[in-house]
């Protein structure tokens, strides 16, 4: 039987720390803002900006939505991006992605201040996160580094791999566990015998967007499984990218779905516009 772990749980205590650390910003007359961007209106964009907007006002953040319509033009979004770079109220700004059709994602990324980039997406943050400095590192690989961290459960000499190679997730998921001596194996679309190695891992963090793609065969006995994946299937319930169910009898640990990674995602978040406040 394998331990879950509670993400959920996890965040709550990091949203609590963080309340703290805003009481004390405002003491000193400085108050977070995070002005988050959506252009569109993607189904699954409006739950992630509204779970967004209710961790800022739990912690006393302040938040601010811009909701542009879908036919919103390069340059009017990069415009905004630009007018929020230079207001000095604003310390966090998030474009949700993705953008409807015709608009540039990396672009838009790229027009951030890197000082205001809490996403962890702007090449100098990207460039950073490689050369292991202190930088904003995306919120979703952060939240797994911490959770791995609060069950101890070892990453130095890990074996890890990640299934997908995402520019959010599994990309800089892999420089943060090879910043912290794993040795890392990322498997995507093209990878032959993915069975093999994902049978070889330590920690094994499935990211490629598949509902219950990691069955028991695939997994070690005695791993670390981390789910990042969100479905929502016809019947309405959300599963993961793991068959959660059957890994569980032979996994030492597991996140469930929900309740696992997507929590921490959040709190990372609302963890990288704290330390935007504190730096500027
Ligand atoms: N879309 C899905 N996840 C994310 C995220 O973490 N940040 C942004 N900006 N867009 C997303």
């Amino acid at each position: 039987m394998s331990q879950i772990i509670d993400g959920k749980e996890l965040a709550r205590n990091i949203r609590l720390a963080l309340k703290d650390e805003v009481n004390e910003l405002k003491n000193a007359d400085i108050h977070p803002k995070l002005a988050v961007v959506m252009v569109g209106d993607d189904k699954a964009s409006k739950i992630y900006v509204r779970n967004k907007s209710k961790a800022c006002e739990e912690i006393g953040i302040e938040y601010e939505e811009y909701l542009l319509p879908e036919k919103t033009k390069m340059s009017e979004l990069l415009e905004l991006i630009e007018k929020l770079n230079n207001d000095e109220s604003v310390y966090g700004i998030l474009v949700q992605s993705p953008l409807p059709d015709g608009l540039d994602t990396n672009e838009a990324f790229q027009a951030i201040s890197p000082q205001k980039d809490v996403d962890g997406f702007h090449p100098i943050n990207i460039g950073k996160l490689s050369l292991n400095q202190d930088c904003f590192v995306s919120c979703t690989p952060y939240g797994i580094i911490k959770m791995l961290e609060a069950y101890n459960i070892p990453i130095e000499g890990a074996r890890a791999v990640i299934i997908g190679r995402s520019n959010i997730v599994g990309k800089p998921l892999a420089k943060c566990l090879l910043n912290k001596n794993a040795t890392v194996t990322v498997c995507h679309s093209k990878t032959k015998n993915i069975k093999e190695i994902t049978k070889q891992a330590d920690i094994l963090v499935a990211a490629l967007g598949k509902p219950k793609f990691v069955t028991q065969d695939m997994v070690k006995e005695g791993a670390t499984v981390i789910d990042v994946g969100i479905n929502r299937m016809d019947d309405g319930k959300l599963v993961g990218d793991t068959d959660f169910e059957n890994l569980k009898e032979k996994v030492a640990y597991i996140t469930p779905v929900p309740g696992g990674v997507g929590p921490m995602t959040i709190a990372m978040l609302m963890y990288n516009v704290v330390k935007a406040a504190k730096h500027q």
